[in-house]
């Protein structure tokens, strides 16, 4: 990447950082509807069925993740340090650590299984670069879990954030079509989530049939399209 692109992005990881730091203190109250807990169901249904025994949760936030299922070994990372603040207090037993996704500071083949859940890979201006980090620090064999928006939030149709105006801050909208050319991986399967937005807000039951009927069919159109990937077990 060229010098300058570099500083971009810092600068960009840098705005990202104070956004959550403002946000932290009201993060988990925000995210409570009925829905969003019909959506973290059917997620961590699908991260136990892949979790293998070390987990790194990039972009960990307050770590949803440990509300939810309880790894042997897990490491949090998350650029803001007010929500690792947050996530320490929650969990003082477990490891966590700030730090920025597009330059990990981990080695190579560590762990089993890397999530991300819930929109963080969408902070960023090189989504290849992510990609890379995650595929670094996987071992081979192991699993890559995420969860992140499409176009559908970009038009913000049913589904948008009520809570901040993200539409002054650019942010990588997937499609089907790139998450394939970012991610290298030997196996991989896009998922839909969620089509019907906010709209049955008091039934959460919804989200969860709704995924079993149309969860195959249209991931571009769905709230969020879940990333399910495996690394190559060969390293050549
Ligand atoms: C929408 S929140 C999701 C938090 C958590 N995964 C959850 O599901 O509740 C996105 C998180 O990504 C973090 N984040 C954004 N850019 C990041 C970066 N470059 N490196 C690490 N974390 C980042 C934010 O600070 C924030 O905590």
């Amino acid at each position: 990447m060229r010098l300058y692109s570099k500083a971009i992005n810092m600068s960009y990881v840098k705005e990202i950082a104070k956004i959550y730091d403002y946000l932290a203190d009201r993060y988990d109250y925000i995210y409570q509807s009925p829905v969003n807990h019909g959506e973290n169901r059917v997620v961590f249904d699908l991260v136990e069925k892949h979790m293998g025994k070390s987990i790194l949760d990039i972009g960990c936030g307050t770590s949803l993740f440990l509300e939810y299922l309880n790894p042997s070994k897990y490491l949090g990372i998350d650029v803001s340090e007010k929500m690792i603040a947050l996530a320490r207090k929650r969990y003082p037993e477990r490891h966590f650590i700030v730090g920025d996704m597009h330059n990990l500071p981990l080695k190579d083949e560590t762990f089993d299984t890397v999530v991300s859940l819930f929109s963080c890979l969408n902070l960023t201006l090189t989504p290849k670069m992510i990609a890379d980090e995650i595929l670094r620090v996987l071992k081979p064999g192991g699993h890559f879990i995420g969860t992140v928006v499409g176009l559908r939030m970009k038009y913000n149709i049913l589904a948008g954030p009520k809570d901040h105006d993200w539409r002054n801050i650019p942010i990588t909208y997937y499609t089907q079509k790139s998450i394939k050319e970012a991610f290298g991986f030997e196996e991989l399967q896009i998922l839909g989530l969620n089509y019907l937005g906010n709209l049955f807000e008091k039934h959460e039951r919804y989200v969860n049939n709704e995924f079993g009927l149309l969860g195959r069919t249209a991931p571009d159109l769905a709230r969020h399209m879940i990333i399910i990937g495996r690394k190559s077990l060969s390293t050549v």
